[in-house]
């Protein structure tokens, strides 16, 4: 293994060659993968698997949008014209790879993203079928905006509009959120699904 001296280098070297996603945009101390002390650096791996979801059960999204709704944030499907703008902000957010998969939900005749908005501001966005057919994700919400609900309610929207077009089941591709995903939904792990679909990744 080669020296790695910097914690730049480390990140590359655990992107490159592990395929587990790593969000360079987040403080690493909420990763939890990276623990710096005395210029000593220790690989956690988290795995991040792939859920699967019951869309036949799902609690009811309505209240949610509407109690969101009163306190000033949409929840609503994403416009073609407002294209440029979300994917520039899920990339200045949450970086280019979710910026690509929100970007082919743009391209799914009917856009398969949804946005939360506050002030006309976006505060987060959802998308599905976008990474794989039958998978939900990526989703993220603006860090000041968190511990609001919007999260829960981009996720029972997406998952919503999944049932909607006819899936059963949706599968939560690729995530370490499984405890939030669990408490949500009532997901599931799929066994042996890490690093499924994840797998050589492009340096
Ligand atoms: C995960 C995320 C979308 C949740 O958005 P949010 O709007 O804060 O979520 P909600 O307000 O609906 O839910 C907040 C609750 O979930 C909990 N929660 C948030 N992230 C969690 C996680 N990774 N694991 C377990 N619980 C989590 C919060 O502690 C809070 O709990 P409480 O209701 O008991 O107070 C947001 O934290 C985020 O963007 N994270 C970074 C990107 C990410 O991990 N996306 C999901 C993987 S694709």
């Amino acid at each position: 293994m080669d020296k790695l001296e910097t914690l730049e280098q480390f990140l590359e070297f655990v992107k490159v060659k592990t395929s587990f996603k790593y969000s360079h945009t987040l403080p690493l101390s909420h990763q939890g993968r990276v623990d710096s002390k005395e210029k000593s650096l220790t690989l956690i791996i988290i795995p991040m698997p792939d859920l699967l979801v019951k869309l036949y059960e799902l609690p009811d999204v309505r209240s949610h949008i509407d109690e969101l709704q009163q306190k000033g944030v949409n929840i609503r499907k994403a416009m073609a014209y407002e294209k440029h703008q979300i994917i520039e902000w899920v990339e200045d957010n949450f970086g280019p790879g979710w910026a690509s998969e929100c970007d082919v939900a743009f391209g799914n005749s009917r856009i398969s993203c949804f946005i939360a908005t506050e002030n006309n501001n976006i505060m987060g966005f959802a998308c599905y079928d976008s990474t794989a057919k039958n998978f939900f994700g990526p989703m993220g919400v603006a860090v000041q905006a968190r511990n609001r609900g919007i999260g829960k309610a981009l996720l029972l929207s997406a998952l919503d509009a999944m049932s909607h077009i006819g899936y059963a089941y949706a599968i939560i591709g690729g995530t370490e959120s499984i405890e939030y995903y669990k408490k949500a939904v009532g997901a599931i792990e799929i066994p042996g699904s890490s690093p499924g679909i994840y797998k050589d990744k492009l340096k």
